[in-house]
């Protein structure tokens, strides 16, 4: 049987504000499940709670019969999640391949070396800019960094939050390509994109947040067959209502 990470029961503060109330949620591996919401809805929470950075108030992430829930990132890393967050989060001071080589620090050098190469064979544009400041790259380039670095922690599961923000369109489907092709070779996918028609092109799955919940589970063909669904949580989303 293959790997499903699953969410259940999670449920999530920032402070005084509830962000995440009682949410489930299944990624099976070798899927792309989309998490569409309107802004301030708790898709980044979502992502920084998988990946071990906001604590856990209550609930599971069950990944082989483990519960990730409140390990540490690098742990939740190891398991074989990986997360690329919001904005690129690249180190700006350091030259590509040592963003690369920082992100892949838990493996053992011949390893490391391997994982490298194979980064380099997904993203050979940034072979090419090895020695480059990642300070001084294209969105688009930090994007691609940003994307290896995860691919650095040889994941079974990748989330991805807002990656084609800002970017040109033929920057995004050089990432959703890469995303397609990761999850042939049996990664899940977590895609939370804000081109709706983006994420119901690639995703298997779809989840609709808003407040912190779920608001909506189907098919892609499902919510383009009930454009309300996305209309109602947008509607009912902190942002329509001016509070984000
Ligand atoms: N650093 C923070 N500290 C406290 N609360 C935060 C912080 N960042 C976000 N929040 C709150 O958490 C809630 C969920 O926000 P989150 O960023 O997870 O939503 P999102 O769905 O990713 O929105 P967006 O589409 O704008 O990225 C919002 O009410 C927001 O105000
Ligand atoms: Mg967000």
């Amino acid at each position: 049987m293959s790997a499903v990470l699953e969410i259940s029961g999670l449920n999530v503060q920032r402070g005084a504000k509830r962000v995440l109330t009682d949410l489930s949620m299944r990624l099976p591996a070798g899927r792309t499940v989309a998490l569409l919401g309107p802004n301030g809805a708790g898709k980044s929470s979502l992502v920084l709670a998988l990946a071990g950075v906001l604590p856990v108030a209550s609930g599971r992430i069950m990944l082989d019969g483990q519960d990730l829930a409140n390990r540490p990132c690098e742990a939740v890393r190891r398991a074989g999640v990986a997360a690329v967050l919001e904005g690129h989060q690249v180190l700006t001071g350091m030259n590509v391949e040592e963003n690369l080589r920082v992100a892949g620090f838990a493996l053992p050098p011949a390893e490391l070396q391997a994982q490298l190469e194979e980064a380099y064979g997904i993203f050979p544009e940034l072979r090419e800019l090895r020695g480059r400041l990642a300070g001084t790259l294209s969105g688009g380039q930090q994007q691609m960094v940003a994307v290896a670095q995860a691919l650095m922690a040889r994941p079974r599961f990748i989330l991805a939050d807002e990656l084609s923000l800002g970017l040109a369109p033929v920057i995004v489907r050089r990432l959703t390509d890469v995303l397609k092709a990761l999850a042939d070779k049996g990664c899940g996918i977590l895609l939370i994109e804000q081109f709706t028609h983006v994420a119901l092109r690639l995703a298997d799955h779809v989840y609709v947040m808003n407040r912190g919940r779920v608001h909506f589970e189907g098919s892609p063909a499902e919510v383009q067959a009930n454009p309300q669904v996305l209309h109602e949580a947008y509607l009912a989303g902190d942002f329509q209502l001016g509070r984000a």
